[in-house]
């Protein structure tokens, strides 16, 4: 088993390693002695780790309830959050008792924004059972709900109080969605770790999962720590996203998230190469692997499609937008760009 401090506004540790969640009530006693834990899962995870996760907790002397929503990004919302918040007070959960998060990014940003909220605050765990989640979302604190006029728009930073990763946990997911997460993989190569990247190119989707995952978190960690608010270096954690962002949005959400990201990222690295950023080695590199994990790296979109999408991106402010630029692998950089050159960038892309 490997273990990453995080030390930011709280610290807490990352356990990632094979059949370790049987050991989840030890390592939460370990940390806190909470009476109660409240395991938040939903109708896909919780069937296939749920009895483990609660037998695990009450062995360690804690006396357990479930909250289960339905699978799917839709769920995480206002309504669940109201249920999930009603279903805690009428549990008389105080703050002295846990929240566990057993599931993908849903579950995570959903139970951290209730956690984050309730009674101002009480602690909880992320157990995340996608490799997104393993190696983005559980950890770094951001947690939130969507609205219907956009994802993520209310939330909350609040870190876990402990992050178990089991990556056994991840053989049961559909081959689809752990491609998704090898987006989010391939970008940490992209951005900081040019060994990653090659481990990425020599292995493509049979990477050594445990130590991979922990490359990533590593790297999370750091940026968390440099920039927890999310103020300026953590803005690099956005490649791909922007162009990504759009993609999704266009497709009606048809098109996946890390489908998306991938599209974007190869869209950012074809522009960077047309516009002297960076070398067309580099661009072939990211495109070649982005293919090798079977993920796409083009769009029928238009580039005025893709801009309008675009423009509505949360991290722009006023007329500019953050791009991220790929230099090299391994090295990208943060380009505040016009909008009025956006469109132009994402046509040289294409
Ligand atoms: P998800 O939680 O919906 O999981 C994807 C699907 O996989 C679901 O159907 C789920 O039931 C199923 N599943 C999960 N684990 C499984 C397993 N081990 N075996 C079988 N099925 C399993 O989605 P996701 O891709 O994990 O996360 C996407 C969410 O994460 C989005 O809402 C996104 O906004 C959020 N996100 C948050 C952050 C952050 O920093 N907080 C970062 C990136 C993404
Ligand atoms: N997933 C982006 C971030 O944590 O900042």
């Amino acid at each position: 088993m490997n273990v990453v401090d995080v030390k930011a506004s709280r610290h807490y540790q990352v356990h990632i390693g094979s059949g370790i969640l049987a050991q989840l009530g030890s390592k939460v006693t370990e940390l806190c002695h909470p009476g109660k834990a409240v395991i938040v899962s939903d109708s896909n995870v919780y069937p296939l780790y749920g009895e483990t996760a609660a037998a695990s907790l009450k062995a360690a002397g804690l006396q357990v309830a479930s909250f289960i929503f339905p699978a799917g990004e839709s769920s995480k919302c206002g309504t669940v959050y109201l249920e999930l918040l009603n279903y805690l007070a009428d549990n008389r959960i105080t703050r002295s008792d846990c929240l566990v998060a057993l599931g993908g990014g849903v579950t995570g940003d959903l139970t951290g924004f209730a956690a984050a909220t309730y009674l101002r605050g009480i602690p909880f765990i992320q157990v995340p059972t996608t490799l997104l989640a393993a190696v983005d979302s559980s950890v770094g604190g951001k947690t939130a709900i969507d609205l219907p006029s956009g994802k993520n728009l209310v939330g909350a930073f609040y870190q876990p109080h402990l992050v178990l990763c089991d990556v056994d946990t991840l053989n049961t997911l559909p081959e689809e969605i752990f491609r998704d997460g090898c987006a989010e993989v391939i970008k940490y190569g992209i951005l900081y770790d040019e060994a990653l990247f090659c481990h990425l190119e020599d292995c493509g989707i049979h990477f050594r999962a445990e130590e991979v995952i922990t490359r990533c978190v590593e790297l999370k960690r750091d940026v968390v720590m440099e920039d927890e608010f999310d103020t300026g270096a953590r803005m690099k954690l956005n490649l791909g996203h922007t162009i990504g962002h759009g993609v999704e949005a266009q497709s009606g959400y048809e098109i996946s998230h890390g489908k998306a990201v991938a599209i974007g990222t190869a869209i950012v690295s074809r522009a960077a190469y047309a516009s002297g950023k960076c070398s067309e080695i580099t661009r072939n590199r990211i495109v070649d692997v982005l293919k090798l994990f079977g993920l796409p790296t083009a769009t029928t979109f238009s580039a005025q499609e893709l801009f309008t999408s675009a423009l509505s991106d949360k991290k722009r402010s006023g007329d500019t937008v953050n791009l991220i630029v790929p230099s090299t692998v391994g090295n990208c950089e943060i380009v505040p760009t016009p909008v009025d050159a956006l469109k132009s960038f994402i046509e040289a892309g294409l």
